[in-house]
């Protein structure tokens, strides 16, 4: 049996007295309710130190929403594992479609930052998902095929027992448009046989694959009871205690 893990992608969300104010009521919401699966949440980077204290001792995790992958210099405006790492992360979100859309990155470049990510003892949560256009067209897997293949490329079997995949849909990322179950599920299945064709079966068994795109407390539970679907890469949905904490009791 796979655990189930939820993590919540802030965004560009929460200053530091918003960021202290979420992450109290998340961690008194959490003591009270029951749930045995890992929690994470993803903070933006001027949050990460105050989240890293304030989380300690309570179930949750930390991580980032990007890193670069270089170890250091003259990057104006980019962070490295490294400081990711001194900061209290322990994951960090790689590939999500904002980045892939608004700023342009490649799945080349992903590909890079999930190896820096890796030597640099960082657990990356790994973004793929089509669009609404090619899913249109009909060439979704040919999509999720190439960004699972050149993200995970030179990548070896033990490299991906700490790495997770999130499946994002990217017309269902903040829209308010689900995936269905059923859809989900067809995606997350095809992903979980690229990974044993590319690396094993033992390995597409054991892989974690989040779905993300408008998870809600009320869709939540029919997602993660799909055969596929171990966890939820929840956007909007995590800016309220009570929405993420119903999403981790769904689960
Ligand atoms: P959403 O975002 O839940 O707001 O759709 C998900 C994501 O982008 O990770």
């Amino acid at each position: 049996m796979r655990r189930k893990v939820i993590a919540g992608n802030w965004k560009m969300n929460n200053n530091l007295p918003e960021s202290e104010n979420l992450i109290s009521k998340l961690i008194s919401g959490l003591s009270t309710g029951k749930n045995n699966c890992d929690v994470i949440i993803c903070p933006p980077f001027t949050s990460l130190s105050l989240a890293a204290s304030l989380i300690k001792g309570s179930q949750i995790k930390l991580g980032a929403q990007n890193m670069y992958y270089e170890e250091s210099g003259a990057f104006t405006g980019e962070v490295s594992a490294s400081m990711l790492k001194s900061a209290g992360c322990e994951y960090v979100i790689l590939g999500h479609s904002e980045r892939r859309t608004i700023f342009g990155e490649k799945d080349e470049q992903i590909n890079k930052k999930i190896k820096k990510a890796l030597s640099s003892g960082l657990k990356p949560i790994f973004c793929v998902g089509e669009t609404l256009e090619e899913r249109e067209i009909g060439v979704t897997n040919d999509i999720i095929k190439r960004q699972v293949n050149e993200g995970l490329s030179g990548l070896s079997e033990k490299d991906l027992d700490t790495i997770i995949i999130a499946y994002e849909p990217v017309w269902a990322i903040g829209t308010g448009k689900t995936a269905t179950p059923a859809q989900a599920q067809e995606v997350h299945s095809f992903i979980r046989s690229l990974i044993s064709g590319l690396f094993s079966p033992a390995s597409a068994e054991k892989m974690i694959i989040q779905y993300g795109g408008s998870v809600k407390p009320d869709n939540a539970k029919e997602l993660l009871s799909q055969k596929d679907i171990d966890g939820a890469l929840v956007g909007g949905a995590c800016l309220k205690a009570e929405s993420f904490i119903g999403i981790i009791e769904a689960a």
